[in-house]
């Protein structure tokens, strides 16, 4: 008999219950969603379930505060944690969130052993390597979201601007999750056309440095919590690839072991993602100025990581 997949979504917040929402209605297994909130991860799960006559999905979708009810599942989406208000950095979530994500990890670990991990929960890059460490996966199965949402911002913005389809805008964006963060206009497209041959250069810097922003522009606008529809869209884009065995190449952050000469930090990178995780980083060749934007934004991963070492959690 044909087993369905399970996906699990730990944290039934903004970002959490919207990546059940995407992910029951596109059928890609059974949902768990998780949370130390019983109330509101069963309550959202059971109006989930209750629109599934009207969207026509068949998806099951389970709440709870269990670990137990998670076992086995094929992939992990670890959304718990405190989001951004307005004035705060997502450095500033660091101790807080280390400890809300060493314990997810821990129920994990317990009861989904094999199951491929994505990190959400910020600051991305620190908390994904506090992850990898509490699980003790490989580094094929815990990935972090950040570059899909930073490369969507981006390529909504140039969308906007050239007045082409969504559809038709190839864009990507290295580094770490943050201001320091690598968007890539050499590697831009617009139907296949280089991104320069459409914009000049001032209008490509100015959506660049709203790319950098846009995290912060969405927390601005909201001031109660920060973004979580595309958030949560880009999280259940990597777990699509990974639960259809997709072998899609998309920016994530993966634990480095030496490509581009870093090592044992998570960093935005192109990934090929499937059925078994991170199959492999794609490594590019960069220019100077990519070259020294990747080392500026690695040197604020570092620095987040040294101050998570200095703290208990
Ligand atoms: P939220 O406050 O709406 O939801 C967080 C949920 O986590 C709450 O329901 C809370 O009860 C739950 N939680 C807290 N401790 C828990 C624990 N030990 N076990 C299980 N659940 C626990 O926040 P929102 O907007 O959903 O954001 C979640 C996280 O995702 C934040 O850290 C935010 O900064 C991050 N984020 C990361 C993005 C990225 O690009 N990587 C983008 C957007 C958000
Ligand atoms: C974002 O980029 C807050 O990291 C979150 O929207």
């Amino acid at each position: 008999m044909h087993k369905r997949k399970k996906l699990s979504v730990i944290g039934a917040g903004f970002v959490g219950s919207t990546c059940a929402h995407w992910a029951a209605e596109k059928e890609l297994g059974d949902v768990v969603l998780l949370d130390v909130n019983e109330g509101s991860a069963k309550g959202k799960a059971l109006d989930l379930f209750e629109s599934s006559p009207i969207e026509g999905f068949d998806s099951k979708v389970l709440g709870t505060n269990n670990y137990k009810d998670t076992a086995g599942s094929d992939v992990v989406i670890v959304t718990a944690g405190l989001p951004r208000k307005p004035g705060m950095s997502r450095d500033d979530l660091l101790a807080k969130n280390a400890g809300i994500v060493k314990a997810v990890c821990q129920g994990i670990k317990e009861y989904s052993p094999n199951a491929i991990v994505i990190i959400v929960s910020n600051p991305l890059d620190a908390m994904a390597l506090v992850a990898k460490e509490v699980l003790g996966f490989p580094r094929e199965r815990v990935i972090g979201m950040a570059g899909v949402l930073d490369s969507a911002r981006f390529r909504s913005f140039i969308a906007e601007e050239t007045g082409v389809s969504v559809k038709d805008i190839q864009a990507f964006v290295l580094g770490g999750h943050g201001d320091t963060m690598v968007p890539m206009p050499r590697h831009c497209s617009v139907g296949g056309i280089p991104l320069t041959e459409f914009l000049a250069k001032e209008k490509i810097d100015a959506l660049v440095d709203r790319t950098r922003k846009g995290g912060a522009e969405i927390v601005s606008l909201l001031q109660t919590g920060s973004a979580y529809y595309a958030p949560s869209a880009s999280a259940v884009q990597m777990a699509e690839a990974i639960l259809k065995d997709q072998h899609r190449i998309l920016p994530c952050a993966a634990y480095l072991e030496g490509e581009y000469g870093y090592d044992g930090i998570f960093v935005g990178v192109l990934c090929r993602l499937g059925g078994k995780g991170l199959e492999s980083v794609v490594e590019l060749k960069l220019n100077n100025e990519e070259k020294s934007g990747l080392e500026n934004s690695v040197k604020h991963v570092k620095e987040l990581v040294t101050a998570l070492r200095n703290l208990e959690y």
